[in-house]
């Protein structure tokens, strides 16, 4: 009879509830390999969201689930804070030493112009609970980290497409946090070998699970550009036109460039993070210094505002009006990824295009109007 397969491991993904971390938990869930552990604060996400993403789960279940099976669409959910180390605590108390084989960090703060009115709030959350984390994990035997940084660590990059050599330079509180953040990650693995820890560098992520039950759902009036389009195509934002942010940039057409990947290439890239933590992969090379590596996660594309309001209209059939306005503080000319070491090295590739992000967006948001709040 075939070998019984090997026990779930138990994956903490801080941040669970939220547009990112609803997508990676629903592709760790899919591997039937690992029990996910999701700590949340809702403070930008809603628990509704893991409810939507264990259906999901449970209905890609094959016809004779085994227990184990089963086990793995359900998600551990805590409503609670990173930046209270006793609520961690809690969390790791109930896996016990070695319980839980690894974390995924994708909880912070992440609005670049709020980090600039409240940046105490910023480094508690994004630096201090990071530490926290950090601290906890070591105290239970985890030593396994994935975590989510952004494309803001480049600040405004030399050169285009941008390499991870690239020099870190934040011009955030937002963005430092996320440099301070790697940079303690790195010092732990040179001080610890037994740290194995990836740090991804998001660009821009954009779309939904093509089924429409999970989606990007901000609270409040959404800062970024998809999720705004979508909300005025929908009707929830009523405002005639969308103000762009400055068409003065040395850019092909005035407005800013960005690399747009969609949220399952987004998602698969922490899986494939984990399994470059399993797998005895030499990514940190035979007699490393420190098992510490960062990795892009783009396209490799660049598209500007006009592009992706193109883009929108097209999905939606909504006619936005446009007002350009000034230049958006801390808005840098182009983040477009070199993605090559994370193809290289972690067998990562952004497959999806921008008509399917902008038509899995649309079909998150016509199904759910107002989000997940209806059933919050
Ligand atoms: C995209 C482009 C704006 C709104 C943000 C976060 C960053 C990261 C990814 C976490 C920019 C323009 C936007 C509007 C506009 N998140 N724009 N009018 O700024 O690249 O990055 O998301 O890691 O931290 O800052 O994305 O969607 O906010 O903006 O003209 O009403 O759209 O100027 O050029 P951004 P965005």
């Amino acid at each position: 009879s075939a070998p019984a397969p090997a026990p779930l491991k138990n994956v903490l993904v801080t941040g669970g509830a939220g547009y990112i971390g609803s997508h990676v938990v629903f592709v760790l869930q899919q591997t039937r390999r690992f029990k996910v552990i999701s700590i949340d604060n809702h403070h930008n996400s809603h628990p509704t969201a893991l409810k939507r993403v264990s259906e999901l789960s449970r209905a890609a279940l094959g016809p004779n689930p085994t227990e184990q099976d089963i086990q793995s669409t359900e998600v551990d959910a805590h409503a609670c804070d990173l930046t209270q180390p006793a609520q961690i605590r809690a969390v790791f108390e109930k896996y016990g030493k070695g319980g839980i084989w690894g974390v995924v960090h994708v909880a912070a703060y992440k609005a670049v112009g709020e980090s600039t009115e409240i940046p105490l709030t910023y480094y508690a959350n994004n630096v201090g609970a990071t530490v926290s984390l950090l601290q906890t994990m070591a105290d239970f035997e985890c030593r396994r980290f994935v975590y989510s940084s952004s494309a803001t660590v480049y600040g405004t990059p030399p050169i285009i497409p941008i390499p991870e050599t690239t020099r870190l330079q934040a011009d955030s509180p937002y963005g430092s946090t996320k440099v301070m953040a790697e940079t303690i990650v790195e010092d732990l693995c040179h001080a610890d070998p037994r740290w194995r820890a990836i740090s991804l560098r998001y660009f821009n992520p954009a779309g939904a699970h093509p089924s429409g039950q999970i989606g990007e759902d901000p609270r409040g009036r959404p800062g970024n550009l998809l999720p705004l389009l979508a909300h005025m195509a929908v009707g929830r934002i009523k405002e005639p036109t969308l103000k762009v942010f400055g068409n003065d940039y040395p850019t092909p057409d005035g407005t800013c460039v960005r690399d747009y990947l969609h949220v399952m290439d987004l998602a698969s890239g922490h899986l494939l993070a984990l399994e470059a933590l399993e797998s005895k992969s030499n990514i940190f090379g035979a007699n490393a210094k420190a098992h510490f590596k960062a990795y892009n996660l783009g396209k490799g594309k660049g598209m500007s505002v006009l592009d992706i309001v193109e883009a929108m209209r097209k999905a939606t059939g909504f006619n936005y009006g446009l007002e350009i306005i000034g230049r958006r503080r801390g808005d840098v000319p182009d983040l477009t990824a070199d993605p090559a070491l994370a193809e290289k090295e972690l067998g990562f590739k952004a497959i999806e295009n921008l008509e399917t992000m902008c038509r899995d967006l649309w079909n998150w948001q016509t199904k759910n109007p107002k989000g997940y709040a209806a059933e919050d």
